[in-house]
């Protein structure tokens, strides 16, 4: 499962899309966990898709991650600033690859 505690243990390395990026990152296999508020670990995430279907206010859109041993696309939050702590998408997720910190 994705580490709750990912932004006081990884590094921050940038942003991708308005989306930080927080590492470590090694393409195209390490792909680290993007978003802040929202957070989607990327090496966990098989692209099973229940979250982008299921949040209510269309947090996350589809991006392209071909050559990942998981799976070729992710769910990047890229609206996260929408986000209305709902918890839908933490719950749905198969593979636990999503945070959202509503405290
Ligand atoms: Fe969307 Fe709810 Fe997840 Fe926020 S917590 S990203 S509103 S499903
Ligand atoms: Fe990925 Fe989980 Fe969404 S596997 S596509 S983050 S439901």
């Amino acid at each position: 499962a994705i580490d709750p505690q990912f932004n006081e243990n990884r590094e921050k390395e940038g942003e991708e899309n308005g989306v930080a990026v927080w590492g470590p990152v090694d393409e195209p296999e390490e792909l680290g966990i993007r978003g802040t508020h929202v957070a989607v670990d990327y090496d966990l995430c098989i692209a099973d898709g229940a979250c982008l279907e299921d949040c209510p206010v269309d947090v996350f859109t589809w991006t392209d991650t071909p050559g990942h041993p998981e799976s070729d696309k992710k769910a990047e939050p890229t609206k996260e600033a929408q986000c209305i702590d709902c918890m839908l998408c933490v719950d749905v997720c198969p593979v636990d690859a999503i945070d959202v910190d509503a405290g």
